[in-house]
């Protein structure tokens, strides 16, 4: 019995003991178990409001792009900066621990943006952003604006540069230009292979007056575009005096000389002579020996030396069909002489002297087409024996009629040439001869 009572207290002291041991073990447990929950409880804490936070930032910052400077300069008040909460500050402070490199980056980038900014008249925030604090998440966010930002003014820039190098090329396209033609004015004459030629045929001989007629002549004549000039002397040689002025001319020429015949010269003539003729007709065979009146198609002009030609009159003859026609100053006896034209015809002639002749016009008053002197009529020329002031009209005559007269030079009312002549220069003739037997020096190695 009393072995029973034993073993059922020491059983009972052993349960309690069990129990006891249990307890502590459970407690103990119980105790770890609130350590861990508490620590990852204050870990999730802190991860949300880190996030709340962040989320916070970003949410801020957003609404901020774009803002106009006055509300940046806002941000950077004082009272603003007094607003900024710890974390911010935190934040800031994080910021600033950043590598040395990326805030001079950022400082870069940040000025760029300022700088574009103030250009273009917007604001940027992504100066402000190296103030704002903010976690790792809105230091991301705000190098990826400030790129995309630097991005967009790179862009502006290469279009300014764009558009930069279009306005030079313009300006370089119009100096070129420019250039080109200010060389083509000064090069006279000029030369255009769409347009027709004139060939000027210009019988010349040994008169006091001769260089200065030819200068004056040669000086008007390096105006007219497409102009070949077939001067022909009235001599058995060429002479030095015509050979140089035509070589430092800048002409396009063809030098010719023959001698009038002596019968026909004055000094054998009781009655006066035509003047230029053999000339005129040498110059004509030498066209129809060497020109090719379709590969150089243009007109005939006959040119006196000591005529005034306007330059204007040789563009009114270049496009010459068959025979063109305008009026002279100073000749036929009047003030001038031309044609009346009805209807862009000629009908009839304005001339004081002899009226009557079919062609009453001076030498300088008309042009004939290459074509026509070439192949029309190939034998056509003056005649040394036609009667006074008939040298014109016979020789009109051969090659065209009335109706096929062009009158230009708004329908020939408009006077470009002048039948000037030449004075004998009485009084240098004279001294010039007293010189002489007086025995003084007269320098005729001097050309005049
Ligand atoms: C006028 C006309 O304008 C000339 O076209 C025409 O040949 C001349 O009359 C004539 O009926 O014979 P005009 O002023 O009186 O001309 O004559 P000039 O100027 O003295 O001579 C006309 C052209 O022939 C000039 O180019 C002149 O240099 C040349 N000429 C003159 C000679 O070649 N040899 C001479 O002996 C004289
Ligand atoms: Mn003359």
């Amino acid at each position: 019995m009393t072995m029973r009572r034993n073993i059922i207290s020491m059983l009972l002291w052993f349960g309690v003991g069990a129990i006891f041991t249990i307890h502590i073990i459970l407690q103990h447990r119980k105790e770890l178990n609130l350590e861990e929950f508490s620590e990852r409880q204050i870990t999730e804490v802190k991860t949300t409001i880190l996030k709340r936070t962040e989320m916070e930032n970003i949410h801020q910052r957003k609404p901020r792009r774009g803002n106009t400077i006055t509300e940046d300069d806002n941000d950077k008040s004082p009272e603003n900066e007094n607003d900024k909460s710890s974390s911010s500050k935190q934040q800031a402070s994080e910021d600033e621990e950043k590598s040395a490199s990326d805030d001079n980056e950022n400082d870069k980038i940040a000025a760029n943006a300022k700088h574009d900014a103030n250009e273009t008249g917007e604001s940027s925030s992504v100066g402000k952003d190296h103030d704002d604090s903010g976690s790792g998440v809105v230091g991301v966010q705000s190098l990826l604006d400030k790129a995309q930002e630097e991005i967009e003014r790179l862009r502006g820039e290469n279009k300014k540069l764009y558009e930069r190098e279009h306005h030079l090329k313009r300006i370089a396209r119009q100096l070129a230009f420019q250039l080109k033609n200010s060389r083509e004015k000064t090069s006279l004459p000029h030369v255009d292979p769409r347009l027709p030629w004139i060939y000027a045929i210009t019988p010349t001989y040994g008169r006091f007056t001769q260089k200065a007629d030819l200068v004056r002549l040669t000086q008007t004549l390096l105006h007219v575009t497409n102009l070949h000039w077939i001067i022909v002397e009235d001599s058995s040689n060429k002479t030095p005096l015509v050979g140089n002025l035509l070589k430092e001319s800048g002409l396009s020429y063809t030098h010719l000389h023959i001698r009038t015949p002596t019968m026909m010269q004055k000094k054998h003539r009781n009655k006066k002579p035509h003047r230029g003729v053999a000339q005129r007709n040498h110059a004509l065979q030498w066209l129809r020996d060497n020109i090719d009146s379709d590969k150089t198609p243009g007109v005939v002009y006959f040119m006196d030396d000591d005529n005034t030609y306007h330059r204007k009159l040789f563009d009114e003859m270049r496009h010459t069909k068959h025979v063109s026609i305008w009026g002279v100053g100073l000749a036929g006896g009047a003030r001038w002489a031309g044609p009346m034209v009805t209807r862009g015809k000629v009908v009839g002639f304005h001339v004081y002297w002899a009226p009557e002749r079919p062609f009453p016009i001076d030498m300088c008053g008309f042009a004939v087409n290459l074509r026509v002197l070439l192949d029309e009529k190939p034998d056509a020329k003056f005649d040394m024996h036609a009667k006074l002031g008939h040298l014109e009209p016979t020789f009109l005559a051969k090659i065209t009629t009335m109706e096929q007269l062009e009158p230009v030079a708004d329908n020939g009312t408009k006077i470009y040439v002048w039948h000037t002549r030449t004075e004998v220069p009485r009084d240098s003739l004279r001294g010039e001869r007293m010189m002489i037997k007086e025995g003084r020096p007269t320098y005729p190695e001097i050309e005049v």
